[in-house]
């Protein structure tokens, strides 16, 4: 069977370049990057570069970079660095309510552990009201969290406006863009963030391997203890074969980013409108989005369901449920966006990605139509049968 990948917002492949780059790393040069001599020196080398090449893709200085063992981490360290170095009164940790888990969820944590936390909500086009983080935003608030794209929908948020908001109260700023790079430039400067979480595998480097810009001079305490790796911030033996995966991932994200966006856009453009001409579909969310992502809501349709159906049709779909415990919980985004349970329910998130063709896009819409079609019949017929 041919399968088609449409889900790119989970994770991308790993580009056979980044594979290729990283293949030194895991035979000559396996050295332990703290070891003075020859083989530790290659490991240090190839560390230096990879930081190298996140800089120039976020425009941070090399110094500013933090390597992490996944976006989660860097999330974690933004927020659990910054709420532990806090004082009182300026405590508060500021959130939007469309964020990813990995900031929800410390967020949560830190209200359990005691710190006053807040979140923002969203707007229907599925941007963070500005007004109301506004309001929310004091001379209490240590720590503003507002992601740059969202996974769900691809809305792009105004950071730099945030930004704005959060500076005139005194307060950090982390931006959470680990759907946002290789999809959209990103400038640290001109974002006027504090922290800006990063993840390899959704811009084709290796899973479990992530990135922390924290600008130079914030107060940031570190979530491990141990060596003195990362200039203290970050301690433990680096994954050097890791870190070479997401520097050159950033290297080929600088240099490709215009074409691969244009074309990525092309494709998810046309994929959208196939879907269009299907009845009863919208379109979730509204305004600057990412290149690759739509989120479609198919009226009457079960999501969980027709991912279930595409699978076996060989087509790889997101719904943006959230297995928790067992249990499906509903997309926390399109719910805070306002959208009916009905409308969250028939929702599917389609992400494309730099490896995606026209035949996919072509094969994908043909096979949801289908499923779409029967799953709308067999209702039917069993609203038949009950009358
Ligand atoms: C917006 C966002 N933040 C953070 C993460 C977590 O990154 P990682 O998978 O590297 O832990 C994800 C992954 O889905 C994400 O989409």
């Amino acid at each position: 069977m041919q399968r088609v990948y449409l889900d790119c917002n989970a994770t991308t492949p790993l580009d056979p370049r980044v594979l290729e780059a990283m293949l030194p790393a895991l035979r000559e040069s396996f050295g332990n990057a703290s070891s003075i001599h020859w083989f530790g020196q290659q490991a240090r080398a190839a560390i230096d570069e990879a930081r190298e090449a996140i800089a120039r893709l976020i425009g941070a200085t090399p110094q500013e970079i933090v390597f992490t063992g996944s976006g989660t981490e860097a999330d974690n360290m933004a927020l659990r660095g910054a709420a532990w170095r806090a004082r009182e009164p300026r405590r508060k940790i500021v959130y939007s309510a469309i964020e990813h888990h990995a900031v929800l969820n410390t967020a949560r944590a830190l209200a359990e552990e005691g710190w006053p936390v807040e979140s923002v909500g969203a707007t229907s086009e599925g941007r963070v009201d500005l007004d109301a983080l506004a309001d929310t935003v004091d001379e209490r608030t240590a720590l503003v969290a507002v992601m740059l794209a969202n996974n769900e929908t691809g809305a792009i948020q105004d950071v730099a406006e945030v930004a704005r908001i959060a500076r005139r109260h005194g307060a950090l700023v982390h931006c959470d863009a680990v759907q946002a790079a290789g999809k959209i430039e990103i400038d640290v400067r001109a974002l006027d963030v504090d922290l800006l979480a990063l993840s390899a595998h959704k811009f084709y480097g290796p899973k479990g391997t992530g990135a922390l810009y924290v600008r130079r001079n914030t107060r940031l305490a570190a979530l491990l203890r141990g060596g003195a790796q990362e200039r203290n911030r970050r301690a433990g033996t680096e994954n050097v074969a890791g870190i070479v995966g997401l520097g050159r991932a950033a290297l080929l994200a600088r240099e490709e980013l215009p074409g691969d966006a244009a074309r990525v856009a092309a494709l998810r453009d046309r994929l959208q409108a196939r879907l269009l001409e299907l009845p009863d579909v919208r379109v979730n969310g509204s305004g600057a989005r990412v290149p690759n992502t739509t989120n479609v809501s198919f009226g009457g349709i079960d999501a969980e369901s027709l991912l279930m159906g595409l699978d076996l049709m060989g087509v790889a779909v997101s719904t943006g449920a959230a297995c928790a415990a067992g249990a499906v919980e509903p997309s926390h985004v399109l719910r805070a966006m306002g959208l009916s349970p009905e409308r969250v329910q028939g929702s599917l998130r389609l992400s494309l990605g730099r490896f995606s063709s026209e035949a996919d896009v072509e094969r994908g819409a043909a096979a949801i139509g289908e499923a779409v079609e029967r799953q709308r019949s067999s209702k039917r017929k069993a609203a038949v049968a009950r009358a």
